[in-house]
């Protein structure tokens, strides 16, 4: 199937972080389709060659799981070209568009790998050049605005230049292996089933933590925050992978129908709620990998008296048949102890006693995102103290390492999800009304904390957050994971 992918923002950051070393994995697993091309689209007067010089000289800094040999990459280069076009100058799009007529592919992506204040211009410029064909696939990436009413102008936007099907959000949680083997684990096994419900579970806790700090995106993290760049969709399309009813199939529309009923069914938030149930940190100066780190407020392009939250930790619960009376714990950060991105599933205690048992709960299950991928579940069975003691239980777990059951060189998030757009599936990614849901529902903590003078709680950088985030949660009488 022959496709162009048309990457604007092709010189960012993005661009040569992710997407050329996804699409160039993909080369090499020999899943591209082949007959594409990939047109890096800038204002930058660079030529096909100096492109592809560019994209070489930049894969020496990124994450590979093996580096490619010179004839590698050149075949892969082979495949890239450029095209200089300013993104507000018509007459640049028509230059594209018979960049694309050379080849009729059957498939042409257009990547928006651009800030999101200029998604609206290239739609509309798109559509100017009659760009908006019927094989056209729009892929948007996050943030898709930074609030309900900005999020709904770019939908509608783009929605009025293409249909539905042709629109591809991506949040690359969707992308990462763990998340389609939480999928998988849930409705390819019927021994999860029956016991994924309130009856069976106490809690659940949802973490992603990065010890990275902002590095070199001060300026636009400032403006955003915790709750926008991670809460508002990583973790809340986790909580509804984990939450959702099984889809009646694995089309697209089914499983996005099941996200958004949990979407809507998530506890409203009171200001009470929200001065009780959410927490929010910025990071001070602190350690990172046994180095000295600068704060929050001191890194480039931040305020020095900037209130941006760098940490989240909240407690929120579904109404449904299922899940009532089950609180759901989000709790994400930068510049915490380590990156580690986990979901625990915590088993209610064995309903009557019969053995010696540690007290508490101890069956959990455990799926960890990264940095490795895998699954753990946690049990008590007898141990070898059971000669001395009589019958006592000990904790064991049961360890499931994708990693080394699969291998190390699995398709990664962002190869994953263009492989998805140039095949034409939707499966995992979010739909607007998706969206607009999580948009609402994190608005009023929003609103709340913009009037709320008190501002972010500090937290030395290398822990685990603020102290008050262990104090929300033993308030229910739990613990985070590491803590107990
Ligand atoms: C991005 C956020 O969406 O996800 C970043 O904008 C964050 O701030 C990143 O660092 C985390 O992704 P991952 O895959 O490294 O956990």
């Amino acid at each position: 199937m022959s496709f162009d992918l048309v990457l604007f923002g092709g010189t960012g950051d993005l661009a040569w972080r992710k997407l050329m070393p996804a699409l160039f994995q993909a080369f090499r697993h020999g899943t591209l389709p082949e007959g594409g091309r990939i047109i890096g689209i800038a204002r930058d007067d660079l030529g096909d060659a100096q492109y592809r010089e560019l994209i070489r000289s930049r894969f020496d800094d990124v994450e590979l799981a093996k580096r490619p040999t010179p004839e590698e990459f050149d075949r892969f280069a082979g495949l890239l070209h450029f095209l200089r076009l300013d993104l507000s100058q018509p007459q640049d799009y028509r230059r594209l568009a018979d960049m694309l007529r050379e080849r009729h592919a059957e498939t042409v992506v257009m990547y928006l790998a651009t800030a999101p204040d200029l998604f609206t211009t290239v739609c509309q410029q798109i559509a100017a050049a009659g760009l908006n064909r019927p094989n056209t696939r729009l892929v948007l990436e996050k943030p898709l605005g930074h609030d309900l009413e900005s999020n709904r102008e770019i939908n509608e936007t783009v929605r009025s230049v293409l249909s539905e099907r042709q629109i591809f959000r991506i949040d690359h949680y969707l992308g990462k292996p763990a998340v389609q083997n939480l999928f998988a684990m849930r409705f390819g096994n019927a021994l999860f089933e029956p016991v994924w419900r309130r009856e069976h579970i106490s809690n659940i806790q949802i973490t992603i933590a990065e010890d990275l700090g902002v590095e070199k995106r001060g300026a636009f993290y400032d403006k955003t925050g915790a709750l926008r760049d991670m809460v508002q969709n990583h973790a809340l399309q986790l909580l509804c992978a984990l939450a959702m009813e099984p889809p009646i199939n694995a089309h697209a529309d089914a499983i996005r129908d099941e996200k958004l009923k949990v979407l809507r069914s998530l506890h409203p938030w009171t200001p009470e709620t929200i001065d009780q149930h959410v927490v929010r940190g910025q990071y001070g100066a602190g350690t990172a990998n046994r180095q000295s780190v600068r704060g929050y407020r001191d890194e480039p392009g931040v305020d020095p008296e900037s209130r941006t939250e760098t940490f989240v930790a909240l407690r929120t619960g579904i109404s449904s048949w299922r899940w009532a009376g089950v609180p759901f714990y989000i709790r994400t950060g930068k510049r915490l102890i380590s990156r580690e991105a986990q979901i625990v599933v915590n088993y209610r205690q064995a309903p009557h006693a019969i053995y010696n048992a540690p007290a508490g709960s101890w069956n959990r299950l455990v799926i960890n995102l990264q940095p490795r991928d895998g699954l753990q579940l946690h049990l008590l069975a007898l141990g070898q103290e059971n000669r001395r003691n009589g019958q006592s239980l000990a904790p064991v777990h049961l360890d499931l390492d994708f990693d080394k059951r699969f291998g190390s060189e699995r398709v990664g998030a962002y190869e994953r999800l263009l492989l998805d757009v140039i095949a034409g599936r939707l499966n995992l990614f979010v739909r607007s009304d998706e969206q607009e849901a999580a948009w609402r529902w994190v608005e009023p903590i929003m609103e709340h904390w913009a009037a709320d003078e008190r501002g972010p709680r500090p937290y030395a950088a290398g822990t685990w957050g603020p102290s008050a985030s262990s104090a929300m949660i033993a308030r229910d009488g739990l613990c985070w994971s590491e803590e107990c």
